[in-house]
């Protein structure tokens, strides 16, 4: 996730997108960009790190007069965040100057091509190669317009981006295919973003584009076309009601319910590029070189933690590598690590900057392991000091508790297990095919349920808002997800909550149950459904209150049913987390919590 944003207008173009592009620091902040042509040439200024570093390099040049330009925040997805890699990026002619937000997917093949004719590169980015590609349609069709269709119909994947020639200093293009890209249209000036907060100070008046479309915009005019037929499209001005603040929530009151509605992309984004064209099979480059594991440690903390040992039961059974997950803290101190050949170290953070995951990283490493990071930030430290690093392509989560990042480990961690029982020969291509379709079906479903779950959320949360204590049951992989479950509800409402595998009832905690202490049961239609269904029994019997996640026809004595759709297998995961996410979220947000920033919490826990 990255953001861009184009202006032209009648005011000097780099200040207003600079201005912008401070609104969408949300969406990535590793380095930013900004162009514009100035006497016939283009002016580009890039700086690593956060938008106040960009803007130390304008003040010290000579201000810029232009009255079109663009800019670029960047969360890194190729290549480490660093200025070469930063955009806008220019063709090899310096001709045109591109940012964009998303992923080609065939961008490797592209480039191959290009360098073949000729052309080089100085980033390792695919915005790159595309802006090159533009270059060569533009060669043999001298109409700009015709060129960039034509090779965006050549790029696979999703993208908005934007695009400007010297050879029009008072226009720009843009164009979107899965990724997020509105017109806005001003009075004399109109412009283009990621997102509406980017321009809302000066005009509410908005055209969402669609998927397919593009639009050459100057400050009087705009034209709206599809990329394959360059065809007119017919578009409605809407007019936006939200503020500013509202408005960087995407409408949500809040960045978690935001970050957990995004989940559905986050999947569609975490497999971009990483499927086989087939369906039948998992591309992971990264793993290429190394042996598969003979045996995996996994270490992480928290909610990272939570995924590692959701993964530990897709891993194992796909992959049949045994697995052990440690939590970074005990793990950095243990009086020895014990290796045997081939065992590898996994460690998973959202952050990449986690102290203790970093310090057990680095005793991993010099006790001999090869250790394996899976990371959302990229070039953070964990993704640097690992031998091998996994991206969750996530984007930046802004909420302090970790919802949507979750949901990108386990896939990544899903497609690691069906990868490695690859290599090994261990699952069928049958079975790959169809956990590779439910995978694919999975944004669709979630798309369509997150709105009901959010309801039920809410009616549910009203109900159980008195509760001072709270269990979470589950068994196989769902026990992982009823440790998540209990830390959500208790990092963010301060309800105490406790994850439980359901068996581990009897042997103790079933004493503090009474009708004051309600249970929140995950019993899916698998064959550990007959055990925790006796779980729920033991504890009804009790008087204690049960919340019970289920499937349609399961028949379960609960007092509420939460129904979720059927999802084969371990894939179900993916639609209870954000059960779990959304009753804790709505739990605090009635109970008036600061959902964004519980108390006593950090986004990254750089301290031991
Ligand atoms: C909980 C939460 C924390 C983090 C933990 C690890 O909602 O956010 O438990 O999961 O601090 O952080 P990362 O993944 O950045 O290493």
């Amino acid at each position: 996730m990255c953001g861009i944003v184009g202006y032209a207008g009648h005011r000097p173009a780099i200040p207003v997108v600079v201005e912008e592009l401070h609104r969408l620091e949300y969406r990535g902040y590793d380095s930013a960009g900004v162009a514009c042509v100035q006497q016939g040439a283009f002016r580009v200024v890039r700086a690593q790190g956060k938008l106040s570093a960009l803007e130390q390099l304008l003040s010290e040049q000579a201000p810029s007069t232009a009255t079109t330009g663009m800019g670029h925040t960047r969360w890194a997805t190729h290549g480490a965040p660093a200025v070469r890699n930063a955009h806008p990026h220019l063709s090899n002619d310096a001709s045109l100057a591109l940012v964009h937000n998303g992923i080609i997917e065939n961008y490797l093949e592209i480039k191959k091509d290009l360098a073949a004719r000729g052309y080089v590169f100085h980033s390792e980015t695919d915005t790159e190669v595309l802006v090159n590609l533009i270059q060569e349609c533009h060669r043999t069709e001298p109409d700009l317009r015709k060129a960039f269709a034509r090779a965006l119909s050549m790029a696979h994947g999703a993208y908005a981006v934007c695009l400007m020639s010297k050879d029009e200093p008072d226009a720009f293009y843009a164009a979107r295919m899965s990724a997020p890209l509105i017109l806005g249209v001003g009075t004399g000036e109109n412009f283009v973003a990621s997102d509406i907060p980017a321009f809302l100070p000066y005009t509410r008046k908005v055209v969402f584009l669609e998927d397919g479309e593009m639009v050459r915009v100057t400050s009087s005019s705009f034209a709206i076309s599809r990329v394959q037929d360059l065809s007119p499209v017919d578009y409605r001005v809407e007019t936006i009601e939200w503020d500013v603040q509202a408005a960087q929530k995407g409408g949500y009151r809040h960045f978690m319910l935001k970050e957990i509605f995004e989940q559905p992309k986050v999947l569609s984004d975490g497999m971009a590029g990483r499927l086989l064209e087939d369906a039948k099979g998992v591309r992971l480059p990264e793993l290429d070189g190394l042996p598969v594991p003979s045996r995996l440690s996994i270490v992480a903390c928290g909610t990272s933690a939570h995924a590692g040992m959701w993964g530990r039961h897709i891993i194992e059974a796909l992959a049949e590598i045994p697995i052990q997950v440690e939590i970074a803290s005990e793990y950095r101190y243990k009086e020895k690590l014990l290796f045997q050949p081939d065992e590898m170290v996994l460690v998973i953070s959202q952050s990449g900057e986690t102290a203790d995951t970093l310090a057990a990283l680095r005793r991993a490493k010099e006790c001999g392991a090869k250790v394996l990071g899976l990371c959302n930030v990229v070039g953070s430290s964990i993704a640097r000091e690992a031998d091998c690093v996994l991206y969750t392509q996530a984007g930046p989560e802004i909420s302090v508790a970790s919802t949507k990042a979750m949901c990108s480990q386990m896939l990544v961690l899903t497609l690691m297990a069906l990868y490695w029982g690859e290599r090994k020969q261990i699952v069928s291509e049958a079975t790959r095919a169809a956990c590779i379709e439910t995978l694919l079906s999975l944004p669709q479903i979630l798309e369509k349920e997150l709105p009901s779950m959010h309801a039920q959320a809410k009616v549910l949360a009203r109900k159980y808002a008195q509760a001072r204590n709270f269990f979470y049951l589950g068994r196989g992989h769902c026990y992982a997800l009823a440790l998540e479950g209990a830390l959500k509800l208790k990092e963010l409402s301060y309800i105490h909550a406790e994850g439980y595998a359901a068996g581990e009832m009897k042997h103790g905690p079933i004493a503090l149950i009474d009708s004051a202490f309600p249970t929140f049961a995950i019993c899916l239609a698998d064959e550990l459904l007959p055990k925790v269904k006796s779980n729920m029994v033991e504890v009804q019997a009790r008087q204690g209150k049960v919340i019970a996640v289920t499937t349609p026809g399961v028949d379960l004595p609960a007092d509420d049913l939460w129904i979720v759709p059927d999802v084969p297998s371990f894939m179900s995961g993916f639609i209870v987390l954000p059960v779990l996410q959304l009753f804790s979220y709505e739990m605090a947000d009635y109970l008036g919590k600061d959902v964004d920033q519980p108390r006593n919490l950090a986004k990254s826990v750089t301290v031991e």
